[in-house]
């Protein structure tokens, strides 16, 4: 069956010119409930309020509501808010990728992302390329992570887990600061942490000549939604981290704002607010990050260890010569393997969607 490979590495070659990108518009959004009921709309939008300090994150622990990920939940929750969409405008999404912003955050990443591996299927549907992660292989890499031996002294990764929840219940309000009680406020450290809710917004890109619709979870936003539809949100992406200590740290750090950058300025998000915690888990220090200047501090004065105008013409040259690969129905799996210097891409059905597709979808789809 048809195997091809991009090649990541040399990553001097994406240097240069800037590929043209658009900047993300929301142009729909989607909410899961605390019980993981999926509904149209932005029910659980949350509203960021900073934290008191000191916070201790381990607060609750033993009562986390942690949501089982392991079920494949596909493209169903995104296609489900383009189906609506397009059933509202009465006008189909047409464009090159529809995917989760989750995926493109690891193909954005790669030029520096050697070590780390990734599996998505995907395939191509009335002239749209659908990726999905491949879920046994996130499964896979999960017990794997499980097994790993922490050194001792440190905290599981469980609690290393519940850190980051904890820390975004205690940055946000369920509605704007003004109406809320301040009982309400001091209350947040007592609240239960339960990870299923989620505020998903759906947004149009593109990179270079690559159009794409983008769904992905955003923490919050800073003050409220615009009247506006054409005015940017000021989404909040709420991160912890563990306060920088010497130069090692500093070098860690700044791999970090790697993941941080390419996954909030995929969907537009300009907020980045990190909460440095000690290694018992308690915030002293919040830093509030603006997402279009990392890569230019990184380059100025960190120690320059990736290059973001790399990164975006990396991803924009991979998604282009991506679409002119995948330009038929089947499953095809993109792959890079740990420490590969490499993007396969091969056909694995030959024919059919596989699961990437709902069947609510192509039903649509095919009707109109
Ligand atoms: P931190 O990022 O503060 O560690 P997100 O930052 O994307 O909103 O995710 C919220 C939290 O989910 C993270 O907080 C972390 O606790 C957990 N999380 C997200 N992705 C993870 C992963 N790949 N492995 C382990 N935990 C993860
Ligand atoms: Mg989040
Ligand atoms: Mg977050």
């Amino acid at each position: 069956m048809s195997r091809f490979s991009f090649d990541i590495q040399p990553v001097n070659r994406f240097g240069g010119s800037n590929t043209a990108i658009r900047r993300p518009k929301e142009v729909t959004c989607f909410s899961y409930d605390d019980k993981r009921q999926f509904s149209l709309g932005d029910s659980s939008m949350q509203y960021y309020y900073p934290p008191s300090l000191p916070a201790d994150l381990n607060l609750g622990f033993d009562t986390f509501q942690k949501l089982n990920d392991t079920p494949d939940e596909h493209l169903d929750a995104l296609l489900d808010s383009i189906t609506a969409l397009e059933r509202d405008t009465e006008k189909k999404c047409d464009v090159d990728v529809i995917t989760w912003r989750g995926m493109m955050t690891k193909i954005l990443a790669a030029p520096y992302d050697m070590m780390n591996g990734f599996e998505m299927n995907a395939t191509c549907f009335q002239g749209t390329i659908f990726i999905e992660e491949n879920n046994a292989y996130k499964n896979e890499q999960k017990e794997i992570q499980r097994h790993q031996r922490m050194p001792p002294g440190m905290p599981s990764q469980e609690m290393m887990m519940y850190w980051g929840y904890k820390f975004e219940v205690l940055s946000v309000l369920r509605q704007p600061w003004d109406p809320t009680p301040r009982a309400e406020i001091e209350a947040r450290p007592d609240q239960v942490v339960n990870n299923s809710a989620q505020y998903c917004s759906v947004v149009k890109t593109g990179m270079g000549s690559v159009r794409m619709i983008l769904g992905g979870e955003v923490d919050a936003v800073w003050d409220c939604k615009p009247e506006r539809k054409e005015d940017p949100i000021h989404w909040v992406e709420l991160k912890t981290s563990a306060e920088i200590r010497n130069d090692r740290d500093m070098l860690k750090y700044e791999r970090k704002l790697l993941k941080f950058w390419a996954q909030s300025f995929l969907l537009g998000v300009p907020t980045i607010i990190v909460g440095f915690r000690d290694q018992q888990g308690i915030v002293h220090r919040l830093e509030e990050l603006d997402t279009a200047s990392i890569p230019g501090k990184v380059k100025k004065i960190g120690r320059g260890s990736w290059d973001g105008n790399i990164c975006i013409n990396f991803a924009a040259a991979f998604l282009e010569w991506l679409k002119g690969t995948i330009k038929e129905e089947g499953v095809w799996r993109i792959r890079k393997q740990e420490k590969s210097p490499v993007i396969e891409v091969f056909k694995v059905e030959d024919s059919g969607y596989g699961d990437i597709l709902s069947p609510g979808f192509k039903a649509w789809r095919t009707q109109q």
